[in-house]
């Protein structure tokens, strides 16, 4: 049997360097896949979505990478014109979404928000961000990108920029790239650096420097994923404030970076990388979109498939 199947994905620490590797090649050979081949992975299945937070991306690209194996969804994209106005709980809305469904995504705005569903639902559930904690399949997303576009993932000099404290693909990308034998920069604002509770675990795997200064590590990055700072996580808009805008990546910053660097970014972008920047060579950023629509279809396949596919 194969070893996805029926099982929840709720953080990429569950995903060592020989699963993500699978995801990736099963990801490679369902883009080789004509339309017909493609509509028989999941033919008849049906994909149940809860999003409590707002989405572009993820729900989108879940419905589409569906649609495109040949299943269906439904599920509650806004919770406001749900039941759960009348009261409904968490678990009971996660309880009728799983009758109607063989597979469960949830977006939730609480940390541990999925491995709770999990335990209520008989369905595999696939956690699509929860709180500030974790966005596993976004994190497969950009470690198959990065691999796809420098042709490997060990030995890459990467940049982390921006949110560090409140953007969840921060941790779950860092989690996965423990699996790599990578140098990562961590570039922040002071009070946005990455959260001491989870340095202790990520500092085990990753060789990690933290700094303020995105121009001195600029000329020797083969990655720098940008991130927007999460104006919706605190508790304080005058803090906002003081950090928006710190950092934009423009024309003049990709003028000191190596030629073939990359530039990537989960989306949705503010202001933290120029337009400016969109049509260069150099922008991976919507190429990394489309990407998510294939790795989650993969993943939707071995979820869904005894066997495989
Ligand atoms: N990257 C991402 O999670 O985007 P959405 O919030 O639009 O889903």
């Amino acid at each position: 049997m194969n070893e996805f199947y029926q099982k929840d994905i709720i953080s990429i620490k569950d995903f060592d360097k020989e699963k993500l590797e699978k995801i990736f090649t099963l990801t490679e050979k369902i883009m080789q896949l004509n339309p017909s081949e493609r509509r028989e992975i999941c033919k008849g299945k049906t994909l149940g979505y809860l999003f409590y937070e707002p989405s572009t991306r993820t729900r989108l690209s879940f419905d589409s990478a569906m649609a495109s194996i040949g299943g269906n969804s439904l599920g509650i994209s806004n919770v406001a014109s749900s039941s759960t106005q009348k009261g409904e709980s968490l678990a009971d809305t996660v309880r009728m979404i799983s009758i109607y469904s063989d597979v469960l995504v949830l977006r939730h705005t609480l940390d541990g928000s999925s491995r709770f569903a999990a335990e209520v639902s008989d369905k595999p559930l696939i956690n699509a961000g929860s709180g500030t904690e974790e966005h596993p399949t976004q994190a497969i997303q950009d470690l198959f990108t990065m691999k796809k576009e420098k042709k490997k993932i060990d030995g890459l000099k990467i940049g982390i920029v921006g949110d560090l404290k409140y953007g969840r693909t921060v941790y779950s990308l860092l989690h996965g790239l423990g699996n790599y034998d990578v140098d990562v920069r961590l570039i922040s604002p002071e009070s946005l650096r990455i959260r001491s509770d989870s340095t202790y675990e990520i500092k085990q795997k990753l060789d990690l420097t933290e700094t303020t200064n995105i121009e001195e590590h600029l000329d020797e990055l083969d990655v720098l994923y940008v991130t927007r700072i999460q104006k919706e996580r605190f508790p304080d808009e005058e803090e906002y404030l003081k950090v928006k805008g710190s950092y934009v990546v423009g024309l003049d910053m990709l003028k000191r970076m190596k030629d073939d660097a990359i530039i990537l970014h989960p989306l949705p972008r503010i202001d933290e990388i120029s337009a400016e920047v969109d049509n260069t060579k150099n922008a991976k950023y919507f190429k990394q979109v489309e990407y998510g629509m294939h790795t989650r279809a993969a993943l939707l396949g071995v979820t869904l498939n005894e066997n495989g596919f």
